[in-house]
């Protein structure tokens, strides 16, 4: 869920110069090295992970980057220490907002929900949705997620031992099943209204949007892929709202998020959604949930193919809590080994690999002047890499996720979820979604890898091309 920092991310604030005005600032940013007219800005949105991590290891955690235009226009800066973190999205959060690189693009597909608004329309947001992603509710999702798993398996089952798939492919199928039942108690792949297809086509626009931002057509030019992305839009809207409309008139209570939203009301000014809020936020929630937790499954069966001896240890752990069964939710607290592994991959695979943040106010952070209006590139790829927080960054080690082993980690040297009031909402199902897939699959399954695969930074962080693998039924 990273967005490339643009040079010409549009400036809606009066933009000061990064010159150090304040007395009380008494460090400067570094400035890595860029090209005649593009400055960084080509490296970073060509080479985004490779080259975060090496301005990082060559200059530090406080970089300035140029770019084309940059010193009239707006400044731009990569903060990779947990402390820079920490300041920018919980201790002052209130003087930062997502840049509208961001609510831009993601904004064209979930319009005004929770992951792209702000302000007090986000705040609303958020209190009518928070409700729904209490521990309680979470918790009872348990046994649709087992279901989902366990029709995967059965699927699998039919498969010759040794097949090779797309593994990716096939987490994506569940966890957009997951999120399609625990939302609206439908299966939306299979509905037979094509919406699966639309959303897949609608998220697709929104990477090249992101990836290319600014510098695509604008979306009234009568264009191939505008026009896809319409009809794709335009479905999606029509299913959703006649799925909110069925709602209102037959089935108000069902026990599923949209139920929930329906009757939920804002406790300070009383107010519910209207139909085109319901529409949003159902639509970003399902983009918010599936592609993610799809991700971090992924690159976890990755690591234990990768990592026999990890495959051991969580093979042994899972098959003595499970005895032959499938999981359930009190199996989670048998099972700390494959939460740590979970974790673990979160950790050097984070889905949401970058976030970015716009200064609302002239701001100082360890000593050094961030002007209003500035960019902020912060990374979980690279943070959660920093070797002065974590030995041996690139090793798989599970265990680093102990109780013992992460006291003494500052917070913000990990932070898969983001942190502060906009912390993935939906941090508690991930975890339990990704815990519960990785038992049901990983007790019946391990996988070979028939063909190395690098991380793809689109919108969340992907296996590129694929993930194909040789199917192993466990004996
Ligand atoms: C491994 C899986 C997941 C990861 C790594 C992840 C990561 C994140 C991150 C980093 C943010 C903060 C974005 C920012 O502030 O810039 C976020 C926000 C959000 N996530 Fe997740 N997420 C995951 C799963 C989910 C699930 C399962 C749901 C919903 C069911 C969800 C719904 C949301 C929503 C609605 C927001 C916006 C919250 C707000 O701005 O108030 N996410 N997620």
């Amino acid at each position: 869920m990273y967005v490339f920092l643009h040079y010409s991310d549009r400036p809606h604030y009066n933009m000061t110069t990064s010159k150090n005005t304040s007395p009380a600032c008494t460090a400067d940013f570094e400035r890595p090295p860029g090209e005649f007219f593009f400055g960084n800005a080509r490296f970073v949105n060509q080479t985004p992970l490779t080259y975060s991590l090496s301005v990082r290891e060559r200059f530090g955690d406080w970089i300035e980057f140029s770019a084309f235009f940059a010193p009239v226009t707006v400044r731009w800066y990569q903060l990779t220490h947990p402390c820079a973190v920490e300041h920018v999205l919980q201790k002052h959060q209130n003087r930062y907002r997502k840049p509208d690189l961001f609510n831009d693009s993601v904004g064209l597909m979930t319009g005004n929900g929770i992951l792209t608004s702000e302000g007090e329309q986000w705040m609303h947001n958020r209190r009518l949705a928070q409700p729904a992603f209490h521990r309680q509710h979470i918790s009872t999702l348990a046994d649709l997620m087992v279901g989902c798993c366990d029709e995967l398996l059965q699927k699998w089952q039919k498969l010759d031992d040794g097949s090779v798939i797309d593994l990716h492919k096939e987490l994506v199928g569940l966890t957009f099943n997951i999120a399609g039942q625990a939302l609206f108690g439908a299966d939306l792949g299979h509905d037979g209204t094509g919406f699966g297809d639309a959303l897949r086509d609608a998220f697709e626009f929104i990477n090249y949007k992101m990836t290319n931002y600014p510098m695509t057509p604008p979306l009234w030019l009568p264009l191939k892929r505008n026009q896809h992305f319409k009809e794709a839009k335009n479905q999606l809207d029509t299913v959703v709202l006649k799925i909110i409309e069925q709602r209102r008139h037959n089935n108000f209570s069902q026990n599923d998020f949209l139920g929930l939203l329906l009757n939920a009301r804002d406790e300070v000014s009383g107010e519910g959604m209207n139909d085109q809020q319901l529409k949003d936020e159902a639509i970003t929630l399902l983009v918010a949930a599936h592609d993610t937790v799809a991700a971090a499954l992924s690159w976890t069966f990755y690591l234990l193919a990768k990592n026999p001896l990890e495959d051991r240890n969580f093979y042994d752990e899972v098959s003595g809590a499970l005895a032959g069964q499938s999981p359930n939710l009190q199996m989670m607290e048998k099972t700390p080994y494959a939460k740590m592994v979970f974790e673990e991959a979160l950790r050097l695979y984070p889905p949401a690999w970058g976030q970015p943040r716009q200064a609302l106010v002239d701001d100082e952070i360890e000593g050094r002047h961030l002007p209003k209006g500035a960019i902020i590139s912060l990374s979980q790829w690279v943070t959660h890499r920093h070797p002065e927080f974590w030995d041996k960054p690139e090793t798989f080690l599970p265990e680093r996720f102990s109780q013992q082993n992460s006291a003494s980690r500052p917070r913000f040297a990990y932070f898969p979820f983001g942190g502060g009031s906009r912390v993935c909402i939906g941090q508690h199902m991930a975890m339990m979604e990704g815990q519960i897939a990785l038992c049901a699959i990983g007790s019946r399954y391990r996988f070979e890898l028939t063909e190395e695969v690098t991380p793809d930074p689109t919108f969340t962080l992907i296996p590129k091309g694929g993930l194909h693998v040789r199917l192993r039924r466990r004996a």
